[in-house]
């Protein structure tokens, strides 16, 4: 518990050196003003398939608005998680655990180790849902302070993986699989639902509150909130901002989305395809930097393939290519084991798939 960023903040008046990362490991972000696509979902389907493709194509980030989740149930969980954070430290305890195989747990910094062994600016609050709809075991293992967490995680929950579904029949139908390619296992897996607190942080520029890193599920919708801090490697190359855009999600694709689709069209379709040729459905590196003076939240859902679920290219996109896959496939378990082990950057999780 004495580690929880949370329950000190009155007393971060100075960086503590165990948050001090070497300077190589967080080169400032570019002042390059670069907006990501915002993307209205109640515009005509066509046009809307059409943006999100063309998002993908250019960044592999966009954010959405008008997208069905109730105004009520973002202000529910925003209020109920601005709650929890500011809980008296005995009644976080009560949830914190330092077992990262727990699926529902309190914790501070991050699974993604730090190579010198530095420590994360980010205490973060992990929620787990099974099974839909919502039953009361699940809801049991949520926090019970404050009395409105749980409700609100619950509404919130439903309703964003509703939109990350929505979102992969989209993909599906831009890049040519039956609309429902990615219903059963591939999405079946735990729902999770991590809301990031960053307080603030006296040198934030020498520290970091999530690593880069590329996420390594299906399709993450992260609820920024208004304080920016959320960074994505543009093109590969300078880190940008990513302006909040107020009441939107911000989208990206996991690695599992990447192998999938992505790797199938670029590398099968090479220049013969328009969309493959800008890195269509690529899993984006992004980091978070804590701010100055205000806390910031960020709520991600994350949408995962079951446990047992193999991870491999689609056999309809390989089929149609007529070649053999290029990475070896493998579940979903044993892409975790490799994932954790190797690090989240994203050059050394794709050589560790490669055949
Ligand atoms: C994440 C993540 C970014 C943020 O939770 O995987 O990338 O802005 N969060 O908190
Ligand atoms: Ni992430």
């Amino acid at each position: 518990m004495a580690s929880l960023l949370s329950s000190a903040a009155a007393s971060h008046e100075t960086l503590p050196d165990s948050f001090v990362f070497p300077a190589d490991e967080r080169p400032p972000a570019s002042s390059a003003a670069v907006e990501l696509p915002v993307i209205d979902l109640s515009a005509p389907r066509d046009e809307v398939r059409r943006a999100v493709l063309e998002a993908g194509k250019e960044l592999g980030f966009f954010q959405v608005v008008n997208h069905g989740v109730p105004e009520e149930a973002l202000r529910d969980m925003d209020a109920a998680c601005e709650e929890f954070f500011a809980l008296p430290a005995e009644d976080k305890a009560a949830f914190y655990s330092e077992d990262a195989n727990k699926p529902n747990r309190l914790f501070s910094g991050s699974v993604y180790r730090a190579g010198g062994g530095e420590r994360y600016w980010r205490d973060c609050l992990r929620l787990a849902c099974a099974a839909f709809p919502v039953d009361d075991a699940t809801r049991g293992s949520w926090p019970a302070k404050p009395r409105r967490i749980r409700d609100a995680a619950e509404r919130f929950l439903v309703a964003t993986r509703a939109l990350g579904m929505e979102l992969l029949r989209l993909l599906c139908e831009g890049v040519g699989l039956r609309h429902d390619y990615f219903d059963g296992e591939l999405s079946g897996g735990d729902v999770i639902v991590n809301v990031n607190h960053y307080p603030p942080c006296p040198d934030p520029a020498r520290t970091l509150g999530l690593p880069p890193h590329c996420d390594r599920n299906l399709i993450t919708l992260l609820r920024q909130g208004d304080v920016p801090g959320l960074q994505v490697a543009y093109r590969g190359g300078d880190w940008i901002d990513v302006r909040p855009v107020p009441g939107a999600f911000v989208v990206n694709f996991g690695h599992q989305l990447e192998a999938r689709i992505r790797q199938s069209f670029s590398e099968y379709y090479g220049n013969a395809c328009d969309i493959a040729t800008n890195g269509l459905l690529k899993s984006v590196e992004h980091r978070a930097i804590p701010d100055a003076t205000r806390p910031r939240t960020s709520v991600a859902t994350f949408i995962m393939p079951t446990e047992d679920c193999l991870v491999a290219p689609a056999e309809e996109l390989v089929a149609a290519a007529g070649e053999g896959p290029r990475y070896r496939a493998v579940t979903f378990r044993d892409f975790m084991e490799v994932y954790k082990a190797v690090g989240a950057r994203r050059e050394s999780v794709e050589k560790a798939f490669k055949i």
